[in-house]
């Protein structure tokens, strides 16, 4: 049985759970998802399969890339917002998996514990896929990837930086993803905010295994040099909005702006991309910013040619389509 082939059935719960193959599989395949999706060619790789979408926390892109997705192969989505259902509260989430799992071919789930969408795999007996988590955000380094590889043609021995909030879910699942691909990992954050010795320790043996590299860095204009996609994210996420003034403090160090790319090297090159999972705070037009303006990133960056982030954005369908099509047992190019 080859890689995608022993996909079907599974849940994706971490990036950890996939093997290179499969990894890799599901990249070329989300590729050719995009290719036809360009040509105007729909399939029917999802028809007549259900997917309940369960969140817990907002989501435009991950939400939306599901639902199109699905219908896009012949199946349906129903967005299943926690306040509308008992999940969890008037009855166990253990229940509510096994009636979900009677119900639906396959569960997206995002929110906040991992123990919870772990939970659901166990017992609803169907595919779950983490559509997001308080560790890790496997369905979006799975986009990442794929656009990095469209920039680029391949992924092993590049350099990608991370700078912000070194310990958030996209930040360790990041780490894994290039680690697995074989890349040249740098996450530069404060002391404070460093990812967990241990997930660092996975990540770095796993990288040396296959020809890269995952390092810690506490100094971003050093960190970033010779990198060939510099990645942030928010500084505060999802459910941890009491911190913002700590992290405001923290982070202001670690905005990437015009100077932290040119430290780079490779603007000049065309040798660098700057990505972001988004939302991104990068002028004063959100609610948040309307006070103090650009976050994480400035808007001449995230404006700028090299700035891929839409591209990023819209390869979340095409890779959710690849995860649930491989997982739901009906890819047949
Ligand atoms: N990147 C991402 O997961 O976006 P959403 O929160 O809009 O789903
Ligand atoms: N780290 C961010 C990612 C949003 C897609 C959050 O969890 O809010």
């Amino acid at each position: 049985m080859n890689d995608m082939a022993s996909l079907k059935g599974r849940s994706l719960l971490r990036l950890e759970d996939l093997s290179d193959e499969a990894l890799i599989g599901l990249i070329d395949l989300a590729a050719e998802y995009k290719r036809r999706k360009r040509m105007g060619i729909r399939g029917d790789a999802l028809r007549h399969k259900s997917v309940g979408l369960i969140f817990e926390k907002s989501s435009t892109r991950t939400r939306c890339a599901f639902t199109v997705a699905a219908t896009d192969e012949g199946g349906r989505a129903e967005y299943l917002d926690i306040h509308d259902i008992h999940f969890g509260r008037k009855e166990s989430i253990a229940d509510s998996a096994r009636v979900l799992g009677r119900m639906f071919d396959g569960i997206a789930f995002r929110g906040f514990r991992q123990q919870t969408v772990e939970q659901l795999a166990t017992h609803s007996g169907v595919p779950v896929w983490n559509a997001l988590t308080d560790e890790c955000h496997p369905t979006q380094i799975l986009a990442d990837l794929l656009t990095i590889r469209e920039c680029f043609g391949r992924l092993k021995g590049l350099k990608v930086v991370y700078v912000g909030d070194g310990r958030n879910n996209v930040a360790n699942t990041l780490m894994i993803g290039c680690a697995k691909a074989g890349m040249h990992f740098v996450n530069c954050t404060p002391r404070e905010l460093a990812p967990a010795p241990d997930l660092c320790r996975m990540a770095s043996d796993m990288a040396a295994a296959r020809g890269g590299s995952v390092a810690v860095s506490h100094e971003p204009a050093d960190a970033v040099k010779g990198a060939n996609a510099v990645y942030t994210d928010v500084w505060v996420s999802m459910g941890e909005e009491a911190k913002f003034q700590e992290r405001l403090g923290l982070l202001r160090p670690y905005q990437v702006n015009m100077g932290l790319m040119q430290a780079t090297g490779n603007v000049k090159a065309g040798q660098v991309v700057f990505l972001h999972c988004l939302p991104a705070f990068h002028d004063g037009n959100t609610e948040v910013t309307r006070e103090i303006g650009p976050m994480e990133v400035t808007d001449d960056v995230f404006e700028a040619p090299f700035s891929k982030v839409f591209d990023e954005a819209e390869n979340r369908v095409h890779t959710i389509k690849a995860v649930m099509v491989a997982t739901l047992g009906g890819v047949e190019l």
